[in-house]
């Protein structure tokens, strides 16, 4: 068994800390030598706030490993990239939700849906991104809102040329994105009569229609690294993401989406999040953190 340590998780530890037992080494070093990975690999800034966070993340996979301090997984992390990528998933905040930030979705139905499905129907090619998306509810609640309040409608997309790009940087909640099952509890989330139409129940939860399921494309796509995506898009959902990063990331990653628009196409961001850099000048506010493309 391990030596029990009195150290802060965060402090250097000759200081000795003020009393928090901790079971491995765990330095002021290390946690910054961390950050600096999660920052230069996935954009994520980690304030000194997260110290025991991290600390209560990264032991079980010291405990896994059977190494003794956190020393000793930094050399690991910085040797093996598929260990940074493990260290990266386990410190990111998946949390989402089906139906989150619910406006977006009425403003969707209300004002964007009926010129999507339009252009389909002119056999153009519709294109929707939802960027950092977890494990699939964002995307899926678009996807059911797309399809809408009944199938006749629906059917019309069958055979149309529209699909939406799901993107994350974590392997691991794009894996539970694609299988599209969730909790039983979580149907309440979606609201009728999308739950009815798109949703069918599982032994222990509820999973997402095929009609839905077939319609989105699941990605591992690190933001910060260049985009392998040809073609623009109609709609680009970005929420919740940005918020983990600097204002220079965030005003590079926002130039990057506007690129990637249509003009006239729109926006989403998360709710605390805001439009920053050159971006900005290419967007119109037309709706609460919704942003739509204005003509070069
Ligand atoms: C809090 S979730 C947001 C999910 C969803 N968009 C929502 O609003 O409910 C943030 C997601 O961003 C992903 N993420 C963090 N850094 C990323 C990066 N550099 N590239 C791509 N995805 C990233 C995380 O893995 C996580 O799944």
């Amino acid at each position: 068994m391990k030596n029990m340590r009195l150290i802060q998780a965060g402090e250097p530890a000759e200081a000795g800390g003020t009393g928090a037992a901790t079971e491995y080494a765990y330095r002021k070093q290390d946690f910054e030598a961390i950050s600096a990975l999660v920052y230069d690999h996935a954009g994520i800034t980690l304030a000194d706030g997260k110290s025991t966070m991290v600390y209560s993340r990264l032991a079980k996979k010291l405990r896994a490993k059977g190494l003794d301090s956190f020393a000793d997984y930094v050399a690991l992390v910085r040797r093996d990239p598929a260990e940074l990528a493990a260290c990266i998933e386990a410190l990111t905040t998946n949390h989402t939700r089906l139906f989150r930030e619910g406006h977006h979705f009425d403003h969707f139905h209300a004002h964007v849906r009926s010129g999507l499905l339009a252009k389909a129907m002119r056999r153009s090619k519709v294109r929707l991104w939802s960027a950092g998306c977890s494990s699939g509810e964002e995307v899926y609640s678009l996807t059911m809102t797309l399809l809408g309040r009944d199938r006749e409608a629906a059917s019309m997309i069958g055979g149309a040329d529209l699909l939406l790009l799901a993107s994350d940087i974590n392997e691991r909640v794009l894996a539970l994105g694609r299988a599209a099952q969730y909790r039983g509890g979580d149907v309440t989330d979606i609201p009728e009569p999308y739950r009815s139409l798109w949703t069918q129940r599982t032994a222990d939860g509820f999973e997402i229609r095929e009609e839905a399921r077939r319609l989105v494309r699941f990605r591992q796509l690190n933001l910060l690294h260049a985009w392998p995506i040809s073609g623009q898009f109609d709609v680009i959902f970005c929420r919740n993401t940005m918020i983990y990063f600097d204002e220079e990331t965030k005003a590079r990653l926002l130039s990057g989406f506007a690129d990637r628009l249509l003009s006239g196409g729109y926006l989403y961001i998360g709710h605390s999040e805001r439009l920053v850099g050159p971006a900005t000048a290419r967007f119109k506010s037309v709706g609460q953190t919704i942003y739509q493309k204005v003509a070069a």
